[in-house]
């Protein structure tokens, strides 16, 4: 009972701070809040046999579903294909930019471009065809979007690289909205947007004026030795992450002018080795902003392209666009406020825009404190639940006190929540319910005590 009556209050709180209609329909709006036990019951209570449903698609719920009413609401929004937008427009200059500087043998560009595969994969997609192990941590729920244990919400594009190599593709990129489970920030949102791009070679256009004809027998079974054959391979992995390593060097260029200072990072992906981060140096910070590698060769046989070698990178369009127009804030580009979107209506996408920043209205600051419940606590359960309460009113939610009770040995956390719009000023008595709604769901719906 009690329960039930949270959930209606949350889902009110949802419906009453969400802009947009929701894409599930009415009678399906409960969703499971997270990995805690109590929650999913809560969703097969709620909706006994329901399903999720998404872009027209019925997916039955499960133990894993822990989509929320706020993320929900984002898909299909497709701010990437929305003319003018900031994403749109760092995408269209990407693909200018590729379209220009990569030509294929008939003169046609030699990159396709996917921007509406949808969002909704399944786990093979995005972690088994990249090499992800099955017990890997990026597969947590407490990270992840799923619909159920065998469909999600994309992580990043690269759970597309595996299909469109099958098809046959050798050179694309993929440009999407991903979803993450994160905590609250200026610069985290549960939703940004990635491009992805792979290259593949044949041996011929790798050592073509670069090498002897022997070289070409590199992936062959010759009878040549091992160790030359190891020899060639490395070799040719070298080739590929120089073009790697330069294709990008000059994409950035072409982006933000040829001051920029970067810098390669030695990192790790399951679906690629070597594996890099590029970072760029933004007033005196240095900052990443893509992920890249040589393809892991297992991958790219497995998707039946075993002749060819390549490289495969996927960069975050949010961070490029708040470096390049200096954006302060993740939640702009959700705005619709008309003062944010004129400034990127440029007739000519390479013109430079010279973003100026709203005003900032004065944020409303609110602590909780609660003791958390003996097991399957999850920060990210928390952060979801305040996201979905209090929408973009959320600027950003620190872990401002940890305390262990030296006798009772319960876990204490405060949380300090700031509120923001960023169109107008808001007031303490509007914020104040808006918190209240917050205390009573984290006690009902993730079992803690309220110190409030
Ligand atoms: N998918 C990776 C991420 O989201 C980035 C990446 C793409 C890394 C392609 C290597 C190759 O972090």
């Amino acid at each position: 009972m009690m329960v039930g009556s949270a959930l209606r209050q949350v889902t009110r709180a949802c419906f009453y701070l969400l802009s947009k209609a929701s894409h599930i329909s009415r009678g399906h709006q409960h969703q499971a809040w997270g990995s805690r036990p109590a929650a999913s019951e809560l969703a097969a209570q709620a909706a006994p046999g329901h399903v999720v449903e998404l872009l027209g698609k019925s997916y039955p719920q499960d133990d894993h579903t822990n989509l929320t009413q706020k993320v929900l609401s984002r898909v299909g929004r497709n701010l990437h294909n929305q003319q003018h937008h900031p994403l749109w427009l760092i995408k269209e200059r990407v693909k200018e930019h590729f379209y220009k500087q990569y030509v294929g043998r008939f003169g046609t560009p030699l990159f396709s471009v996917y921007d509406d595969l949808s969002p909704v994969v399944t786990t093979w997609q995005n972690f088994d065809s990249l090499l992800i192990p099955a017990h890997h941590p990026s597969r947590k729920k407490g990270d992840n979007y799923y619909l159920n244990r065998t469909h999600m919400l994309r992580a990043h594009t690269s759970a597309h690289q595996w299909d469109l190599l099958h098809a046959g593709l050798d050179a694309f990129l993929v440009v999407g909205d991903v979803y993450r489970r994160d905590q609250i920030d200026s610069q985290h949102y549960p939703v940004f947007h990635q491009l992805e791009a792979v290259r593949l070679f044949s041996k011929h256009e790798l050592f073509a004026g670069i090498k002897d004809g022997e070289s070409l027998q590199l992936f062959e079974q010759s009878s040549r030795s091992a160790h030359k054959q190891e020899t060639h391979t490395m070799e040719a992995m070298k080739l590929v992450e120089f073009d790697l390593k330069q294709t990008l060097t000059r994409l950035v260029r072409h982006l933000f002018g040829d001051g920029l200072e970067i810098r390669w990072v030695d990192c790790y992906f399951p679906f690629t080795h070597p594996s890099f981060e590029m970072e760029i140096n933004f007033h005196g910070e240095w900052l990443e902003v893509l992920g890249c590698g040589v393809m892991e060769q297992q991958l790219v046989n497995s998707a039946g392209a075993q002749d060819r070698i390549g490289w495969a990178f996927g960069l975050g369009l949010e961070r490029l666009a708040m470096i390049l127009y200096d954006i302060p804030d993740i939640r702009l580009f959700w705005s619709e406020d008309e003062r944010f979107l004129k400034q990127f209506h440029v007739s000519d996408i390479n013109q430079k825009v010279k973003f100026q920043p709203l005003s900032k209205y004065p944020a409303v600051i609110n602590d909780i404190s609660f003791w958390l419940p003996s097991e399957n606590y999850a920060e990210n359960d928390f952060y979801d639940l305040v996201r979905t309460i209090g929408g973009d009113l959320v600027e950003k939610v620190d872990l401002i006190d940890k305390f262990e009770h030296p006798k009772t040995h319960k876990t204490s956390h405060c949380y300090r929540i700031t509120y923001r719009h960023m169109e107008r000023t808001l007031s303490q008595r509007e914020v104040g319910q808006v918190h209240q709604a917050v205390q009573e769901a984290v006690v009902q719906l993730l079992g803690v005590e309220g110190r409030f």
